[in-house]
């Protein structure tokens, strides 16, 4: 194998820029999980589903994995705190901040752009991620609003084009 640099590799992903959502589920034994995710995507329209990649040292994999129900929130443009508070491993992520619950009973992270709660679909090996694939059973949209954006390791907003 030729030697790779992992963080040149890293860099040249972030050129991509994605938005944010933050994932979270029912978490039977203690608070509901939350993990900031950018690897977000459209799968399929009919069935509908959605995918996103989680780590597997992720401490809310395993609950994210037995879970009935999980949910995907888009983030909008002003809720960079929302990403960097659940960005991080474990801790009290949910200090001073109450999550609501969506039509499936799912715990919500933030009033964002978007809401899709879905019901497990397939996970697939994805390296050191797995591949979570979710069927959408439920989801809300806001009729305004901007994204945050994710681009080269730091958050952008869109910029209109003149
Ligand atoms: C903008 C942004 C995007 C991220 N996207 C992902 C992602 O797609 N998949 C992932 O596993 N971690 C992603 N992370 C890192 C997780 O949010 C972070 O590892 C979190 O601590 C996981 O929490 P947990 O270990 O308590 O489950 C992202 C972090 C940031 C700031």
């Amino acid at each position: 194998m030729t030697m790779f640099d992992q963080r040149a590799f890293r860099s040249a992903l972030g050129c991509f820029p994605t938005g944010v959502t933050i994932v979270t589920a029912p978490n039977p034994g203690g608070d509901p999980i939350a993990m900031t995710v950018s690897s977000f995507n459209a799968v399929s329209l009919d069935p509908p589903l959605v995918l996103f990649s989680v780590k597997r040292s992720a401490f809310s994999l395993p609950v994210l994995l037995e879970a009935s129900h999980f949910a995907v929130s888009v983030l909008r443009g002003d809720q960079t705190e929302i990403s960097a508070r659940f960005a991080h491993a474990q801790g009290a992520k949910w200090a001073g901040l109450e999550p609501r619950f969506g039509a499936t009973g799912c715990p919500l992270a933030s009033q964002g752009l978007a809401t899709f709660e879905c019901e497990p679909h397939a996970v697939h090996d994805g390296g050191d991620h797995l591949i979570i694939i979710g069927r959408v059973v439920s989801f809300e949209v806001e009729a305004d609003g901007e994204p945050l954006i994710f681009f080269r390791g730091g958050y952008h907003s869109i910029a209109a084009r003149a």
